[in-house]
């Protein structure tokens, strides 16, 4: 054995109680005292390793989306789409990718339950022969707001005041008072698909928009949509009280037992495609992160199938130190140039650098499963075998070279620098058609919500008026509904 080589693993179990450094423990039961009662002695090395480590078992939780359930197995592509994209992992049908997938709450902490109206995480981690690709999406296929720079405002309003620790609606709907831009993201959040019946009946998207490059060079703008074989749903208030209460862990425990009953949860990936040459035929901006895009006139285009066939060995490194970006990507995929997730792209591996430390990209679940090399090394906790005695580039005594090129999108930059909103703003078309699309008893069950919350005690008249305008300006009807129910006259 190569010392240096050998990794610990519970593999190599012994079967007798060691220290850290392997030496035998013979009484893992009494600390070493003088007599029977103490005082203890410090030379009890293992006592003191054994509460040392545990004092420092837990790490930061994720600034948002702590509470997840992960699991892994495959993603298959079914469908040819080899002219949109010269990604390796989507080059034929019959190709399947390993992958490791986190299904989250948002906002609350890591213990939280899991009936909590709050959007949910799906992040899906491919492990292509080409380098890791991370789709890290939503259960909506739509987001609060546009810019980065809101984000830690809006989490803050999001999560429990900082004074009481409890969520409340009077901040919430101040803050989101100031963005009607919110208001399609709310006709989901406010909605029955506001509480998902469990992580395996829930759609997925990747929220953002993202280009696909073909090998010619072609770039076309794509949204990707998770659909459940399973179909969607939901738990309604009475159910969610009672699930949520019974188990406050019951998403979780779905997921482990469906997998392990063999019940494996499968989704089939889809896009829809937009040539930038004719991005600006639309009444949204497909860079809009709060647009969805029509399926009559965009419709979904099937890809492949992911399975998940098998739970995770350990929570805490394949879900606590797992970690997801939007920065990484593959050749044949690449950002768009929305600012939401231009900002995605700095986050992530900052705050994991941060949560996990500098070399969390060499944890097992993070690393990826195919040959990989740079001079990027060292720092805390760096794991990595090395014996390279050049960590230089060039150097003519080593033959790494530059990996081939790939296609990246060809647009031309023309513009001065300037902070503003985008032009085509849109905010009240989309989520004016979504509630009207369904049916009365789901309008009303929106409406109570809408009620509900804007009747917290510390919402002002002002914001109450706001909130009823935004909503008469999506739809008169629901405007009014909402103004009757809080006797207030709409304004228009
Ligand atoms: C500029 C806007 C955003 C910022 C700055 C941001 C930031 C973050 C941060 C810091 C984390 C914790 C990551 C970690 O500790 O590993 C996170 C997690 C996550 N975010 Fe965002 N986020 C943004 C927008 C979004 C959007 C639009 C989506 C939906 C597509 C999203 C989906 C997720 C998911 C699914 C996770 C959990 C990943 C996991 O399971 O580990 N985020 N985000």
């Amino acid at each position: 054995m190569d010392p240096s080589k050998h990794r610990p693993s519970s593999a190599f179990n012994s079967p007798f109680f060691t220290t850290n450094s392997g030496a035998p423990v013979w009484n893992n039961n009494s600390s070493l005292t003088i007599g029977s009662r103490g005082p203890i002695l410090l030379e009890d090395y293992h006592l003191v390793e054994k509460i040392a480590n545990f004092d420092r078992e837990k790490i930061p939780e994720r600034v948002v989306h702590a509470r997840g359930a992960s699991a892994k197995g495959f993603f298959e592509v079914t469908h040819d789409i080899s002219n949109l994209t010269c990604a390796d992992f989507l080059r034929a049908p019959g190709v399947q990718t390993p992958v490791i997938v986190r299904f989250s709450t948002v906002i609350h902490e890591r213990g939280s339950p899991e009936t909590m109206r709050d959007p949910r995480g799906f992040a899906v981690k491919f492990y292509t022969r080409e380098g890791n690709f991370d789709l890290v999406g939503n259960n909506f296929p739509v987001f609060f707001i546009r810019d980065g720079m809101q984000f830690p405002e809006m989490v803050h309003a999001l999560k429990p005041n900082p004074k009481s620790h409890i969520q409340e609606d009077w901040r919430i709907l101040d803050f989101f008072s100031h963005h009607p831009e919110s208001l399609h993201m709310f006709t989901f959040l406010f909605d029955d698909v506001g509480v998902p019946q469990d992580y395996r009946h829930m759609d997925g998207s990747g929220v953002n928009t993202y280009t696909l490059i073909n090998k010619a060079g072609k770039a076309n703008y794509v949204k990707f949509h998770w659909r459940p074989t399973c179909g969607v749903k939901c738990l309604l208030e009475e159910e969610a009280i009672k699930v949520g209460g019974a188990n406050h862990s019951h998403a979780t425990q779905d997921l482990y037992d469906s997998i392990a009953a063999g019940n494996y949860p499968e989704w089939k990936l889809f896009i829809q495609v937009i040539d930038p040459d004719h991005e600006h035929s639309f009444d949204f901006d497909p860079l809009d992160v709060t647009k969805t895009w029509p399926e009559d006139i965009l419709p979904l285009l099937p890809v492949g199938r992911l399975v998940l066939n098998k739970n995770i060995d350990n929570f805490f490194n394949e879900n606590e130190q797992l970690a997801f970006s939007p920065a990484l990507i593959v050749p044949g995929v690449y950002y768009s140039d929305d600012k939401m997730l231009q900002s995605r792209i700095f986050s992530y591996p900052d705050t994991q650098r941060y949560r996990l430390g500098p070399n969390y990209l060499q944890l097992p679940a993070n690393a990826p499963k195919c040959a990989h090399h740079n001079n990027h090394h060292d720092g805390f906790m760096n794991f990595m075998h090395r014996d390279e005695e050049v960590n230089y580039f060039p150097s003519r005594y080593d033959s790494v070279r530059h990996a081939e090129t790939h296609p990246i999108p060809p647009a031309i930059f023309n513009g001065k620098r300037e902070r503003v909103i985008i032009d085509k703003e849109n905010n009240f078309k989309q989520p004016g058609e979504r509630y009207r699309s369904w049916a009365p008893d789901r309008q009303d069950r929106f409406v109570r919500r809408w009620v509900k919350a804007l009747s917290d005690p510390r919402v002002t008249h002002e914001i109450r008026s706001i909130w009823v305008s935004y909503w008469s300006e999506a739809d008169r009807s629901l405007g009014q509904k909402i103004a009757s129910h809080l006797n207030l006259k709409p304004s228009i």
